[in-house]
């Protein structure tokens, strides 16, 4: 088992072990591993010990209703937490401040992407927890009584970086909807796909975005999603429209409605309760790849979510009350809903939420953001990190960065080198800083330092650090066996914990059988895709995918999803799309093509492909993707492509090193997979 990846990843990172860094001014601050070991055995050695440390965290959150039973682990895989107990995201996130005397106190400091002369963005919006209670109360209103959406019910939002996005997450939490977003960078048809399966009718969106000095359409992407909803017997009623850019877009007044319009007679006074909903009703649906074609709709609950948010929140983050917190992701990925979102306002703080990227107008928009508003905690992915890296540090030690105390990252592997220049260079040498790691499936961070005790373990450059308390995971073989410290083997999560996905939308048996399928043998061990090692101190080390996964720029995108758009092509016959390491982005989608007879590979067709893979899926893929030109694909006796030789290759490997790899594979026949492939290789590239 290998991949280019996460093969060469492994001495790296090896190297690292016994490396212990410890960040300036934290010195009286460091737990000795001894005692962190028995601290946090405490916390899983019982199934009582486990209920204990979750039970006493969600004792310090709000419920309308304390819960009858923390644990219900009666019908694995599917467990219950704090059943019987009632509670509401959105009253967590808003009410709760406001009895807390947050009221005026700023929650979201938000900054459009254009800048004006002086480089100032020409557009802040800040809004207060009082703000934000008054316009969720009234999109709650209008949703519920002119929309006539109901507890249940799930609304899909499809919009960019503005801070009416979580408004309306937060509406809907109010009056127990659901939300499944949908990030912005997703073509027509795979949004009509997460619609149809949700079955949502009503989508909100904006006019558009702002993105590298662009701007960025997003309604006109909808209009298209109504048509492709028509024709397939799901109908949407409503698409409620934010002004953004202020653009005419096309107008269809029977279903189109701008927000501002729906709004316009709502009284600013106006209440709408949040209702008290089960532990277990859900919360929201958040689609994500796997290892088939179909997306998957995690399903999220209500008080184990809010629950495992609230304990990340203080111990990873040691959220304080005067932080200036900032998480860079797009709310339209798992990291966004949690950690911009739900986590953060739960605890009211000031969350900053901006639009744009993080090199335009130039590489310094962030450090810049950190030094505007003095931010005390960070969190952000390798794959930036890496791109900002590529400048001289001295552009970016201008700025203050000294405010940080918390630095982590999250998505990828972070190579310890884009560690160490990220601890240097934003961190300044003293933040605690760590990759979490964690899945849209877990909810919220599993792993990873957690100074919110007071104290913490030695840093190590690209570690995944200590299991998170209360929760249990291990690192094994094939067959399920505990690996050695420093061995390679399968990431797997043994134990239950409440932030954990309830089930897949309308698809039970898949839940099962994806995550808890491979070591049914073993109980309910819950395969995470991942490869990963544990070092000597017990702190974890995630490699990259083992699985037909692919993480580019952090982004998760499944090949097979990839594949079965290409074959939509007229020209195309059959497709391998695999991963290639890359030095910023991680990995990208290297697609090996064969084409139907009477069609010839050209630079022309290569780009029209890829214009198809925009249009099926979206940017988020076709941006990124290589195309390559095959006569044939190495398949194995049994007709499985050989993707590890596809992999091989394009990481340069030689064919000994390739025929190894092939385990199922007899030697000569990879050997004339090989020599094929390269063969056609070569001619595609001259044929260029
Ligand atoms: C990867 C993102 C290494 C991993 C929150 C996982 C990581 C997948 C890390 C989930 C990390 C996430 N170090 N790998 N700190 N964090 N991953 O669902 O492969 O978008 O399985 O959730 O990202 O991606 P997802």
């Amino acid at each position: 088992m290998s991949s280019g990846i996460s093969g060469a990843l492994v001495d790296v990172m090896k190297k690292e072990f016994e490396t212990y860094i410890i960040p300036k001014g934290w010195e009286d601050k460091i737990e000795s591993i001894e005692d962190w070991k028995k601290f946090y055995q405490s916390t899983v050695n019982s199934k009582e010990a486990v209920v204990k440390w979750w039970e006493s965290l969600a004792n310090e959150i709000f419920w309308f209703k304390k819960w009858d039973k923390v644990l219900d682990d009666s019908n694995p895989p599917f467990y219950r937490w704090f059943v019987g107990g009632e509670t509401n995201l959105a009253y967590l996130c808003v009410d709760w401040n406001l009895q807390k005397g947050r009221k005026n106190k700023v929650a979201i400091i938000w900054e459009g992407e254009p800048v004006d002369e002086r480089g100032q963005p020409k557009e802040v919006r800040k809004l207060t927890y009082y703000d934000i209670f008054r316009e969720t109360n009234r999109i709650a209103y209008m949703l519920k009584e002119k929309l006539k959406v109901k507890k249940g019910d799930v609304v899909t939002l499809f919009l960019p970086m503005i801070p009416e996005l979580p408004l309306y997450m937060l509406a809907l939490q109010r009056i127990g909807a659901a939300h499944s977003v949908v990030f912005s960078g997703f073509s027509a048809e795979a949004l009509a796909a997460r619609v149809i399966d949700a079955k949502a009718r009503i989508i909100v969106t904006a006019d558009g975005l702002w993105r590298r000095g662009k701007q960025i359409k997003l309604k006109e992407i909808v209009d298209e999603v109504v048509k492709i909803c028509e024709k397939e017997g799901h109908k949407i009623e409503k698409v409620i429209v934010i002004k953004r850019l202020g653009n005419e877009v096309p107008w269809n007044p029977e279903i189109d409605v701008w927000h501002h319009e729906i709004l316009e007679d709502i009284p600013k006074n106006v209440y709408v309760e949040a209702v008290p909903l089960g532990s277990e009703d859900y919360s929201f649906i958040l689609y994500t790849s796997g290892t088939t074609g179909k997306p998957k709709g995690v399903q999220h609950s209500v008080g184990g979510y809010a629950v495992h948010l609230y304990a990340t929140m203080k111990l990873i983050f040691d959220i304080r009350e005067d932080d200036i917190y900032w998480c860079t992701a797009d709310i339209g990925w798992i990291t966004g809903h949690s950690y911009i979102v739900y986590g953060p306002l739960m605890h009211g703080v000031t969350v900053i939420m901006y639009e744009g990227a993080p090199d335009y107008p130039d590489f310094t928009r962030w450090v810049q953001i950190i030094e505007r508003y003095g931010v005390t905690i960070f969190y952000t992915t390798p794959t930036a990190i890496r791109m900002l890296m590529k400048q001289p540090e001295e552009i970016y030690m201008k700025y203050d960065t000294s405010t940080l105390r918390i630095a982590h990252s999250v998505g990828e592997p972070i190579n310890p080198e884009a560690w160490r220049w990220f601890f240097k260079v934003f961190g300044r040498e003293k933040t605690c800083t760590s990759s979490t790691w964690w899945m849209t499936e877990t909810g919220g961070i599993l792993t990873g330092h957690y100074p919110g005790r007071g104290k913490i373990l030695p840093l190590k450059a690209g570690t995944n650090g200590p299991i998170f308390p209360g929760i249990s995971c291990a690192v094994v073989d094939e067959d399920g066996n505990i690996c050695k410290p420093g061995e390679r083997g399968y990431f797997v999560i043994t134990s239950p914990y409440p932030g954990q996905l309830m089930t897949l939308w309308n698809d039970p048996n898949r839940y099962i059988e994806v995550y808890y399928g491979k070591y049914k043998h073993k109980g309910w061990w819950f395969y995470t895709g991942d490869y990963a090692m544990i070092d000597q101190d017990g702190f974890i080390w995630v490699l990259g995918r083992a699985d037909d996964v692919l993480k580019v720029a952090g982004h998760r995108i499944g090949t097979a999803e990839v594949e079965s758009a290409m074959i939509k092509h007229q020209a195309v016959s059959e497709s391998a799309c695999v991963g290639k390491s890359d030095p910023i982005k991680g990995e990208i989608p290297v697609i090996f093509t064969v084409l139907k007879h009477g069609y010839l590979p050209s630079e022309e067709l290569k780009q029209e492909i890829k214009r198809h893979l925009r249009a099926t899926i979206g940017p988020v893929v076709s941006s990124d993707a290589i195309i390559i030109f095959v006569d044939s694909l190495p398949k194995t006796r049994s007709g499985k492509i050989m993707r590890r030789l596809l992999r091989g290759l394009i990481e340069g490997k030689s064919l000994g090193d390739i025929t190894t790899l092939e385990s199922e594979v007899a030697v000569e026949e990879a050997k004339k997979a090989y020599e094929m492939v390269k063969a056609s290789l070569e001619k595609g590239t001259s044929s260029e």
